[in-house]
This record gives structure tokens, sequence and C-alpha cells, in this order.
């Protein structure tokens, strides 16, 4: 008798869902496959109204839906940490979508859990990054899941996805489709497609969403100080608050004042080059605050060497090994550098551009009897001779001993004088 109960109990898949066309499609489409399907949610700080979204996947079909403000987790447990290693892949995108991806497969991973699902499914097409951290984070969680990406397997354009909603009595916003996708989140937004797909041409202003354009900024600067307490952010202007809210206020006032444009070509994970438009304000000021204060607390071997594990973990944040060992190792390397990185960094934000124009700790290596060119000069010019000598003794055995013509060969000096 069981196998007959079993073979008619539908299987569960618990689908990333958010509201728009692709997932909800995503929902009978599962349904016609023969599973029950689980919408699961995720405020990580997109504009959603999460009650509107719950009903929408109900009405779509889903017969569970989950909806969870996880924006606090996102600030606290992924962005501070990439905060800490500077994380920007190629030097340029704060990794905003990147870091968003881990998260939300967590939450799938519990409630698969929770309901006894044995699949996950999301609505990444076959040719991004996304389906990749989707599809990694969760096996690395969750080894036994299986993972669906309907959008890989069903070949519907654009109009038929918009037929078959219709025809499974889906609501379809009557409005216009925007060219372009977006995609959002507390660490920044991200634009594709439309006229992007043309690396030579310049971003129309409409693709903008969070930013002023620099030419229509305020004509006088906004200045804001942001508090670090070992590299974590814990107060803007003086004020204690939750980190999610401190990025929340930096993205509307450098995002007022035209900061955090960014227009990039990049290397995706699958091969391909593609043009990305970002906005990343509170990234573009917090990333370069966060480096100002490093480099007056931390040696200079320290900083030489983080660079490279920086570079490091950029990439495995956007090739999706967020849940992976070196992660955790890296972390490891990365916490050890930011006890001391403690202070208060001011940041002057005037027309697109976000500069440092001050900063302060009590572990500040910067000593002005030492710097200094002025009285008080503590700094023992006459050491600097000796140190030089040693220092240039490689330099100076290498040209002494010169280049010889190659037929030519003599034994080297045993010892320069
Ligand atoms: N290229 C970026 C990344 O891989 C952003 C992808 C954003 N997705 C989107 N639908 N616009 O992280």
């Amino acid at each position: 008798m069981s196998l007959k109960t079993r073979s008619m109990t539908r299987p569960k898949v618990v689908l990333a869902y958010s509201g728009g066309l692709d997932t909800s499609v995503a929902i009978p489409w599962l349904s016609e496959k023969g599973m029950d399907v689980v919408a699961v949610t995720v405020d990580v700080g997109q504009p959603v109204d999460l009650e509107t979204v719950r009903r929408k996947a109900e009405a779509s079909g889903a017969v569970r839906a989950y909806v969870t403000d996880a924006r606090r987790e996102f600030a606290e447990e992924f962005i501070t940490p990439a905060l800490r290693a500077n994380a920007l892949y190629e030097g340029m995108y704060p990794l905003s979508t990147a870091l968003a991806r881990p998260l939300i497969a967590r939450h799938l991973v519990e409630v698969a859990r929770r309901e006894g699902a044995s699949f996950v499914a999301h609505g990444c097409t076959g040719k991004g990054n996304d389906q990749v951290r989707f599809d990694l984070s969760t096996t690395s969680l969750a080894p036994e899941l299986e993972v669906i990406a309907p959008a890989r397997e069903w070949k519907m354009t654009r109009d038929e996805e918009i037929a078959y909603a219709k025809s499974h009595r889906i609501p379809v916003e009557a409005t216009k489709a925007s060219p372009y996708s977006v995609d959002e989140n507390l660490w920044g937004r991200s634009v594709e497609c439309g006229v992007l797909e043309d690396p030579a041409v310049e971003p129309p202003e409409e693709v903008y969403g969070w930013t002023r354009s620099p030419t229509e900024a305020p004509e006088t600067p906004t200045y804001v100080t942001v508090g670090f307490e070992q590299g974590e952010p814990a107060t803007l202007d003086g004020q204690r608050a939750p980190f999610h809210e401190t990025i929340l206020r930096l993205n509307e006032i450098a995002g007022r004042n035209g900061v955090g444009r960014i227009d990039h070509v990049e290397s995706r994970v699958v091969g391909i080059k593609s043009r990305e438009v970002y906005e990343c304000p509170a990234a573009v000021v917090l990333l370069g605050a966060h480096q100002a204060l490093e480099a007056l607390v931390e040696p200079r071997d320290v900083l030489d060497f983080k660079r490279t594990v920086e570079q490091r973990y950029s990439q495995l944040i956007y090739d999706g090994l967020w849940f992976a060992p070196l992660r955790a190792a890296l972390d490891a390397f990365v916490s050890s550098t930011q006890e001391r990185v403690t202070g208060e960094v001011t940041v002057k934000l005037y027309k697109g551009s976000a500069r440092v124009t001050g900063r302060q700790s009590p572990y500040s290596l910067y000593q002005e009897a030492l710097a200094t060119y002025s009285k008080g000069d503590r700094f023992r010019q006459e050491m600097s001779e000796g140190f030089i000598y040693v220092w240039g003794l490689p330099a100076r055995t290498w040209s002494a001993i010169g280049a010889k013509p190659p037929a030519q060969v003599r034994r080297a000096p045993q010892h320069p004088p």
C-alpha cells in the first residue's frame, strides 16, 4: 500500500519566486511536470511588497508561499564580509547580485527541509552567472537536493511565455515591458539588455533608477562620516544604526549626488563577455571609506598581501563559491586583518564623485613626528644612508656583473667588494 500512496503523492519543489513573469510561469510549468510548487520570496532590499507577491504565488498555483524579510541577514552575514574584503569583481563590480544568491539559496534549502521537498528551482537562464550561484550554493548546502531551472529547459520566447501565462490564468502586468533586465538589492542595482548590449554606446539616462545624473546633482557637496568598528560600519554621521539601514540611507544620499554609476564589460563564468550597468551608491562610498581606513592602520605588507586575497575572494563570490571551504579560509585571514580597522572616515560626495577627505583611528600608524617636514621631526635621517646601502646591495651586484657576450663564459666573482 505504501508504494501506491507514495506514487500518488506529488513530489515537492521549492521555487525561488520573485513575482516576475519567468518565475510566475515556472509555477504551472513545474505543476504540469507533476510537482507541487512551494514558492519562496526573500526580501534582500528589492522593491517588493511581500504580501502582494505571496498572493500572486498562490494565484499562480503554488500550494504554499513563504515570504521573508532577510535584509538584516543580508547586510550582516553577506555584505559585511564582502566589504571587509573590499570585494570588487574585476576591480569594478561590488558583487551586489552575486552576494544575494547564496543567501536566497540558503532560504530555499531551509524551506525544502521543512517541507520535505526533494527539488529546488530558480528562474535563471542557461547563459548567466546566477544559475551557477544558485546551483552551487544549493548543492554545497544540501547535496541531496536536485536543482531544476525551468527557463534553462523550456525554450520559450518572451511572447510565448506571456501566452503561456495567459492560458494558465496568471496575471500579466499590462504595462509595456521594459527592454532592460534589472536586479536590485541593498548593495546595488544591475541592469542588462536593450541598447546596453552595444558596449560602444553610452547608457541612456533611462537605465538609471537610483542615481541622479552627475550633471543634475546638487551644486554643493554633501559630507558623510562613517564610523567603522573592526571593519564593520557601525555609525553614520555619528549615529549608531543597523548596517542595512546605513546602506539604505547611503544609497539615497550618495545616489542623489550622482555617486555609484558603473559601466563595465564583464567576464561571465560561462565565458561570455557582457556589458553591465550598475548603480551601487552605498557600496562605492563604503568600499572607498573602508580602504582609506585600512591604509591608515595596516602595515604595508598586510595591505599588499590582502590585495591578493581580495581579488581571489571577489572571484569566488562571483563564481558562486560562497559556501565553499576557500571562502571560510580567506575569511579567517580577512577577519584577523580587521581587528584594528576601527575609526572614522569622512567622504565628500559631489556630482558623481565620492572622495575621502579625512580619516582618524585610535590605531592609526600615522605619526606626525615621523612624517613631518616641520619642527619636531623625530625621524633620524642619517640612518637612511646605511639602510639604503644594505637595501641596494642586490641592485649593485646585478649591475656590477653586467650583461656578458654570449660566447664568452666567465666565472662569476665570488663576492662583490
Ligand atoms: N552580471 C551581474 C552578475 O553576474 C548581474 C546580473 C544581474 N541580473 C539581471 N537580471 N540583471 O552578478
